[in-house]
């Protein structure tokens, strides 16, 4: 019955992930503090907000879009709980957001059991002895939740949107929402999207054949899913066709590839998300950015010959995928085997915790930390620390970092897109040369101007530290600028609308 699942909010655009725009945290007091994130969604639904509080369609200042969200830990669920599902405007910019609240344990192996390890190793390739899965009871279990929690989704979208409403549901927590709420809501318009890769064939179908089968059939219930690079878009393509028996074809207007399933279509799209240039060149020139630049100065210091160091920068994630383990060996070989760079270099290393609910990241932050400190002993001095590392989140310092980096690692295993390897050349102070891995979405666009490398080859990267390191200035202030250029192209509101108006 449309009249019962229809609430009052009947918003025109709405977008659906897991982490909403804000995250609370609960002191010991019991008080709720908020922090709010930015990003690509961020941008677009006030993009939207911005043009209807102007006097086009809309209500109540929030231009009639809601996000819908999940309550991700204590403090979400309190504010979720206080706020009775809808969070205070006042603490969302305005932004009119739902955030669910899911049973802790319904919650637990939808996002740490099948979307954290399940969906996002078999996108990633991470898979490999001795981590590769056994899907069994613990599996079963999990899956269900997952169930769950998308249908949690699918029934709180249909309630919120108004007839004909757009909606556009984010990443690999969510695939079963696009056909769940197509049963719900025929008359919605629905978008899909991927801010992963997506695995080929012949990977993917290590998953249960009937997990495989929902996951897919699940994003083709969107009229359109979109992915970061056409290579992503193609392999889900590849998965189905091989795995449900699809049929793809190119649409020849648009260039899309289009997929049939029983008769209906799902159209890909392909937006490679850019970095915001506006925000971040305003953002790295703050008080905070300058007081972290001269702290790290102070951690580069000067060589033997009396010049600042070279600065060898990465920010991550503490992320499998992310390969920075690899990317330490790669720092070590650099210093084993050309002993030139010996006290002439700083590799700062920006390994922020992430997802250590899973043991498996847990192991990955200590061996990081083992690997630098084997670096250091091997081959610090009373005067020069080979690898400083941070692993405690902090933007100003990213930032920091980024204006100062001679050289930036980019080295993932695969990325769907990477916006470090955008963000450094558009903040850049004097210029960076960018070692970029092949497999990381980004190199679809700033592959001619990075250093590239197979994250794989320890020997390789070794080699394009020294290239990069190496580089002479005024190529390297040409290259960055190029860089620059081809990482903006789709600035977030844009890359937002784009997909907004293909729908
Ligand atoms: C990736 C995913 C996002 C996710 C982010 C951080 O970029 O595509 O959906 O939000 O990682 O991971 P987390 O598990 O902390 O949300």
């Amino acid at each position: 019955d449309r009249s019962a699942q229809q609430g009052n909010s009947q918003a025109r655009v709405l977008v659906a992930s897991n982490r909403g725009p804000v995250s609370y945290s609960k002191a010991d007091d019991g008080s709720l503090s908020v922090k709010r994130g930015g990003g690509g969604l961020v941008s677009g639904l006030s993009a939207i907000s911005a043009e209807s509080s102007e006097g086009a369609a809309g209500n109540a200042g929030d231009g009639g879009t809601v996000w819908v969200c999940a309550a991700l830990g204590d403090g979400d669920r309190e504010a979720a709980r206080r706020f009775a599902g809808r969070l205070d405007p006042a603490d969302t910019g305005g932004q009119s957001v739902r955030m669910l609240e899911i049973p802790a344990d319904v919650f637990s192996d939808a996002y740490n059991g099948v979307a954290n390890s399940v969906l996002w190793f078999v996108n990633h390739l991470l898979y490999q002895t001795p981590l590769e899965p056994s899907f069994d009871t613990e599996f079963e279990r999990q899956w269900a939740a997952y169930e769950r929690y998308n249908e949690a989704f699918a029934e709180a979208l249909a309630e919120e949107a108004a007839e004909n409403a757009t909606v556009m549901v984010q990443d690999y927590h969510l695939t079963l929402v696009p056909a769940r709420l197509r049963r719900l809501r025929p008359d919605l318009r629905i978008g899909h999207f991927s801010h992963t890769p997506w695995a080929p064939p012949d990977y993917y179908r290590m998953l249960p054949d009937a997990v495989a089968g929902q996951v897919l059939r699940g994003i083709l219930g969107a009229d359109r899913a979109a992915f970061l690079t056409r290579r992503w878009a193609g392999a889900f393509a590849d998965c189905c066709e091989r795995l449900l028996g699809a049929s793809t074809r190119t649409d020849e207007a648009t260039g899309e590839l289009h997929v049939t399933l029983e008769g209906r279509t799902t159209r890909l799209g392909v937006h490679g998300l850019g970095a915001d240039a506006e925000f971040l060149r305003e953002r790295a020139n703050r008080e905070d950015v300058y007081e972290r630049i001269a702290a790290l100065r102070e951690e580069i210091g000067r060589g033997p010959d009396g010049k600042a160091r070279r600065a060898l920068v990465r920010v991550d994630r503490t992320e499998l995928s992310k390969n920075i383990v690899r990317g330490l060996h790669a720092y070590r070989r650099l210093l084993d085997d050309r002993p030139e760079w010996r006290e002439r270099v700083v590799h700062l290393a920006l390994a922020y915790p992430s997802r250590q609910d899973l043991a498996v990241y847990r192991d990955y932050m200590a061996e990081v930390s083992r690997v630098a400190d084997e670096i250091n002993s091997a081959h610090g001095t009373e005067s020069w620390t080979p690898v400083v590392l941070f692993l405690k989140d902090d933007f100003a310092r990213s930032l920091a970092a980024y204006r100062l980096a001679d050289v930036a690692l980019v080295n993932p295993i695969r990325d769907g897109m990477n916006l470090v390897a955008k963000e450094v050349p558009v903040v850049s102070d004097e210029g960076c040369a960018l070692v970029l891995s092949r497999e990381a979405g980004a190199y679809e666009e700033l592959g001619e101007d990075a250093i590239v490398v197979n994250p794989y080859d320890i020997a390789d990267t070794a080699r394009a530290l020294h290239e990069g390191l190496s580089m002479e200035h005024a190529e390297r202030t040409e290259r960055t600028r190029r860089l620059a250029s081809a990482a903006t192209a789709l600035p977030p509101t844009r890359w937002f609308l784009d997909q907004l108006h293909a729908l």
